[in-house]
């Protein structure tokens, strides 16, 4: 048992469900959570009864609302290209865990938390389901992954659409872009379906399971994009778009982008 400000950690017969616990702002990754998932991570590559694991967000209405927009607004220059490269770090921790890591999403993942679900390994949605990467709306780009993962998953044209637009897609259509594989009625019946699966996969050879994520993200891995989205996100926070859009959020009013 290990215990988090911001995580919950549940092991039960070798499954482990990791759920991040910020219910009132509806899960979004402050940077304490964030260093919290690096090192339960850690614990979960170490700790040989761990079979594998179960991702979700506590509560019905959020899986994860995104990066912590109250801190994204500080950033500066001098810190935000570190800041896209430590989340792109701790997702890629996730993406290459030796164990299944399955993404129950229940409620709205966005931003941030549709970039953690994409560096799992499987994703299933609950019917209230949302999945979206707005930053768009804020003056700035998904800095954790989501311009490498979202193509891959569900093409280019689409994921262009959703970034561009910063529109949400309930679990319905993200089941038909191929986003998740299953969309269950309720959060029960999600943690019932990623148990099933995490059960029919740890029958399986462990060692094999772990070969067979190492090959597949070596295939799909590009250094240069990740870069690439770094750089960009530095340049995004240097606009005052940014500025004006991460200020309208926490204002609750529309934002007035003037695209300098
Ligand atoms: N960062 C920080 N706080 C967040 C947050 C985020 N990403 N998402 C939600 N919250 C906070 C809200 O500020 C609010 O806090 P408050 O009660 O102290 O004012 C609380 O969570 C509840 O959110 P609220 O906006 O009141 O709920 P809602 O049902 O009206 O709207 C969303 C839900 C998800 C549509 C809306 O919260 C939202 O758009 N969130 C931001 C999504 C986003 O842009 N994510 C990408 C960030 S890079």
């Amino acid at each position: 048992m290990k215990v988090f400000n911001n995580l919950l950690w549940v092991l039960e017969d070798g499954i482990l469900t990791l759920s991040i616990n910020r219910e009132s702002k509806l899960n979004a990754l402050n940077i304490e959570t964030l260093a919290e998932l690096r090192s339960a991570f850690q614990s979960i590559y170490d700790d040989d009864s761990i079979g594998g694991v179960i991702l979700t967000g506590s509560g019905e209405k959020a899986f994860v609302a995104g990066a912590d927009i109250s801190e994204i607004g500080q950033l500066t220059e001098v810190n935000s290209r570190k800041f896209a490269e430590e989340g792109q770090e701790i997702f890629l921790a996730i993406e290459n865990c030796p164990k299944p890591v399955i993404a129950a999403v229940n409620g709205f993942a966005l931003g941030g938390g549709c970039e953690i679900a994409m560096a799992c390994h499987i994703r299933l949605a609950s019917e209230n389901a949302k999945f979206g990467l707005p930053e768009i709306k804020l003056g700035i780009l998904p800095g954790y992954g989501g311009t490498q993962r979202m193509p891959l998953i569900v093409g280019k044209g689409k994921a262009f659409e959703m970034m561009l637009t910063g529109d949400m897609i309930p679990a319905q259509e993200a089941l038909q872009w191929g986003l998740v594989n299953y969309v269950l009625p309720n959060k029960e019946a999600l943690i019932g379906k990623a148990k099933e699966l995490l059960k029919k996969i740890m029958k399986n050879s462990p060692s094999a399971a772990e070969l067979i994520i190492t090959a597949v993200n070596a295939g799909v891995y590009n250094e240069t994009g990740y870069q690439a989205e770094a750089n960009s996100f530095l340049k995004a926070t240097r606009t005052e778009d940014f500025r004006e859009g991460t200020s309208a959020f926490l204002e609750k009013r529309e934002p007035k982008f003037t695209g300098k």
